[in-house]
């Protein structure tokens, strides 16, 4: 059976700025497909709107059932968030080649398979959208120690760029969403201020939910989320 609701896939939704993002989008209608590592410890499991399925950006076969569980469920593909990433603190002097593996196969390499197989049926659904959730450090580099994370924000910042290059025939747009700190278990390690002062995960879960929904006629590229005015580039 084929949803009548907007579908949309969350990547990394069980905590932080996808769990934002997924409650968001299943308050506004939306059924949501939930990729996490921890399926049974999710508390979208008994949500009537939601799909709660095995992901792990470093498992590719997780990725391609993902897709199609969803599909099998929920009959259509609207919406797909790259949201799961992870951060290694390490400047380009300190970094191995099993961090470099790292960042790249979680922040860019899975962003970019999963693109790949959702793709069919974005562009199925006449107005299919990706929006990936990058990072201020995608854009420019302010310390040492974020210098690998800024590598594979960079990379990923030009995936989404060059998604956009892929629809524009089909009608899929892709739009990179380029925070600064956001109060969650990341952001908060990092950034010494206090959380109310970051950048709250509901904020960018707005931005996200609006993101998907702008017609072809209004789409956005990019979009920088500062928490501060000092914090701009
Ligand atoms: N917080 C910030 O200040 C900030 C700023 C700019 C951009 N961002 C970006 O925003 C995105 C979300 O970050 P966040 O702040 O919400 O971070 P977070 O609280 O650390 O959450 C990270 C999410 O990614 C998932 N994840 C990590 N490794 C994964 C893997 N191998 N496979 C599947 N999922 C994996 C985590 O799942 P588990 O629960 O299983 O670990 C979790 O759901 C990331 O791409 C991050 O780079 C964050």
């Amino acid at each position: 059976m084929i949803s009548e609701k907007r579908v949309a896939m969350v990547s990394g939704a069980s905590r932080g700025i996808g769990a934002a993002i997924a409650e968001t989008l299943l308050s506004a209608g939306w059924n949501v497909s939930l990729g996490v590592r921890a399926p049974a410890s999710s508390r979208f499991l008994d949500h009537p709107d939601a799909l709660v399925c095995p992901f792990d950006a470093l498992d590719p076969e997780s990725e391609t059932a993902w897709v199609q569980a969803t599909i099998a469920r929920f009959g259509r593909l609207d919406g797909l968030v790259h949201n799961a990433g992870i951060m290694i603190p390490k400047s380009v002097l300190d970094a191995g080649d099993d961090d470099f593996d790292m960042i790249f196969n979680v922040n860019v390499k899975s962003p970019m398979r999963l693109s790949q197989h959702a793709w069919h049926y974005l562009a199925d659904a006449k107005g299919g959208r990706i929006v990936t959730v990058a990072s201020l450090s995608g854009k420019r580099v302010k310390s040492a120690s974020s210098g690998l994370y800024a590598m594979s924000k960079f990379a990923v910042v030009a995936l989404g760029h060059a998604l956009r290059q892929c629809g524009k025939e089909s009608g899929v747009r892709s739009t990179i969403i380029c925070p600064s700190f956001v109060a969650t278990d990341m952001g908060n390690a990092l950034a010494g201020r206090d959380s109310n002062e970051l950048t709250q995960p509901e904020d960018i879960a707005r931005i996200v939910h609006m993101v998907l929904e702008l017609p072809v006629t209004a789409s956005i590229s990019e979009i920088p989320v500062h928490f501060s005015v000092e914090d701009c580039y």
